[in-house]
C-alpha cells in the first residue's frame, strides 16, 4: 500500500466504500429475489439472437423482475444488470442509464 496520512486515507475510504457497496448490491438483490429458482448460469450467456448488449440485458432483467413481482426500482434493476454483466455477459460498453 501507499503511505497515506490520515486525511488522505479517510478520503480514500469515503471514496471507495460506496463503490464496494454498490457492486455488492446487485448481487444481494439478485440472490434475495431467488432468480436462480428458474435460472442457472447457462442462461446468462451472450447470444447473438437474444441478449446481445447491455440494453437488452436490462430489458430482460426488467421483464423478469416485473414478471416475478420482486418490487425492484429502476436503480435496483440497473444494479442487478451490472452484476450479471460483470459475472456472465461481459458486454464492453455499459451505457450509463441512470434515470
Ligand atoms: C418463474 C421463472 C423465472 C424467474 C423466477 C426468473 N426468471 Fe428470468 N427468465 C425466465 C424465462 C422463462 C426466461 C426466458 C425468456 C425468453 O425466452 O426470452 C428468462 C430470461 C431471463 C434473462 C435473459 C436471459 C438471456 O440471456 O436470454 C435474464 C437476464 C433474466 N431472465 C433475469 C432474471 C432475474 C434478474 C430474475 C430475478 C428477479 C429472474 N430472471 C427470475 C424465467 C424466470
Amino acid at each position: 500500500m501507499f503511505y497515506l496520512n490520515n486525511k488522505s486515507s479517510l478520503c480514500f475510504i469515503l471514496f471507495i466504500t460506496p463503490l464496494i457497496l454498490s457492486s455488492q448490491e446487485g448481487e444481494n438483490l439478485f440472490n434475495e429475489a431467488k432468480c436462480m429458482a428458474c435460472h442457472n448460469s447457462q442462461d446468462f450467456k451472450k447470444r447473438k439472437e437474444k441478449v446481445n448488449n447491455f440494453k437488452r440485458l436490462q430489458k430482460s432483467v426488467a421483464s423478469c423482475a416485473f414478471g416475478n413481482n420482486v418490487g425492484w426500482f429502476d436503480e435496483d434493476m440497473h444494479e442487478v444488470s451490472k452484476y450479471l454483466n460483470k459475472r456472465y455477459y461481459h458486454f464492453k460498453k455499459v451505457p450509463l442509464q441512470r434515470d
